[in-house]
């Protein structure tokens, strides 16, 4: 088949599976770094742009604004490029450079908040308030929002359609990250409907407020909840069973394990929602099949998870978690 617009590409992503030796249980990991745009987010981007031409809140020509780490950025840059509008990202210096690149690339305006913040902390607060003047000043723009935007987790909906096909035995658990929580929500609400006993178990940086907890600056970006900053409204509580928190150090060490033993690329985030998920089902917690959401692949952080002496830098290496990992994942240590 024939596609004419790059959009057309989102969905339909792969499944791979990680074996977890004696143990009830195995590891299901949905790639969605196969999206056009790199990570899951193209699926909700392109659900609030169209959801906001439907109902006449933009029109072509018009300026989409949002606050963005980059990857709902680059999935609202492709979308902009459909339906013939313009794109501000409006960011901080939290995001991964790759990410404002791409952005750039794709034709977004960038945008950085003013103010002076640490390295690890996320100007969250800042964006939003920057993302939400520019929508009101600008003829013909929309702040999306994604937040508390509806179309956020309505955009999920494809993922369970997909899990359902790929996945004809069933789904016992899903493990995901949550920033906004549209994911998450769209996610769970949907396989809850399906099966009622599914687990769903919500991953979040250790320092993000979500799920309750004192909050600190992390690294893990795209997701989480910085302290003195509400969960957006689309975030639905209700069809979680469990939120959890994973350090920065277990998130990246397991991302660079995985490239490294199982070649599969994967972001820190997604490192944080499979380091999780192996440690509950190595506990006997989680059985049957378990889906991980992997959220973005790990070349959007070549110039830092991936960087040595970026991580060793900031005290983020620690070889412990990868023996941990081997002992998980191969019952022993792994002979260099
Ligand atoms: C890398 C990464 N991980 C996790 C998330 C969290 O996803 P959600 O906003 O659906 O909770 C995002 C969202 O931007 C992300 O970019």
């Amino acid at each position: 088949m024939l596609h004419t617009a790059v959009t057309q590409l989102i969905g339909q992503t792969p499944l791979i599976s990680i074996e977890v030796p004696d143990r009830d249980a195995c590891l299901v990991l949905k790639l969605e770094k196969n999206n056009p745009g790199g990570s899951m987010k193209d699926r909700m981007a392109r659900s609030m742009v169209v959801a906001a031409l439907h109902d006449g809140r933009l029109a072509t020509g018009g300026t989409i604004i949002e606050s963005t780490s980059g990857n709902t950025g680059t999935g609202l840059a492709l979308a902009a490029l459909e339906f013939g509008l313009h794109f501000v990202a409006v960011v901080d210096h939290h995001a991964a450079p790759d990410k404002i690149r791409t952005m750039r690339a794709l034709g977004a305006e960038i945008r950085y908040v003013d103010g002076d913040f640490a390295e690890d902390e996320v100007a969250l607060v800042e964006r939003v308030r920057l993302a939400a003047q520019l929508g009101a000043q600008l003829p013909g723009a929309l702040f999306m929002n994604q937040a508390d935007n509806p179309a956020n987790p309505e955009g999920y909906a494809g993922v369970v359609e997909e899990l359902m096909i790929q996945l004809p035995d069933g789904i016992d658990a899903f493990v995901g990250c949550v920033g906004t929580g549209g994911s998450m929500t769209g996610i769970a609400q949907r396989l809850k409907r399906h099966n009622s006993t599914v687990r769903t178990i919500a991953v979040e940086p250790a320092g993000s407020i979500a799920f309750g907890g004192v909050g600190h600056p992390f690294y893990q970006s795209g997701t989480g909840t910085p302290a003195g900053k509400a969960p957006g409204k689309v975030l639905d509580y209700s069809c979680i069973d469990l939120g959890v928190k994973v350090t920065d150090i277990q998130a990246f060490e397991t991302a660079r394990y995985f490239a490294r033993r199982k070649g599969v690329l994967v972001g820190g985030s997604s490192g944080g929602a499979i380091y999780k998920s192996l440690e509950f089902i190595t506990a006997g917690e989680l059985t049957g099949t378990v889906v991980t959401m992997v959220v973005d692949g790990g070349e959007k952080y070549m110039s830092s998870i991936f960087d040595d002496e970026w991580m060793a830098k900031r005290r983020l290496l620690d070889p412990a978690i990868a023996s941990q990992l081997d002992g998980w994942l191969f019952g022993k240590p792994h002979a260099a």
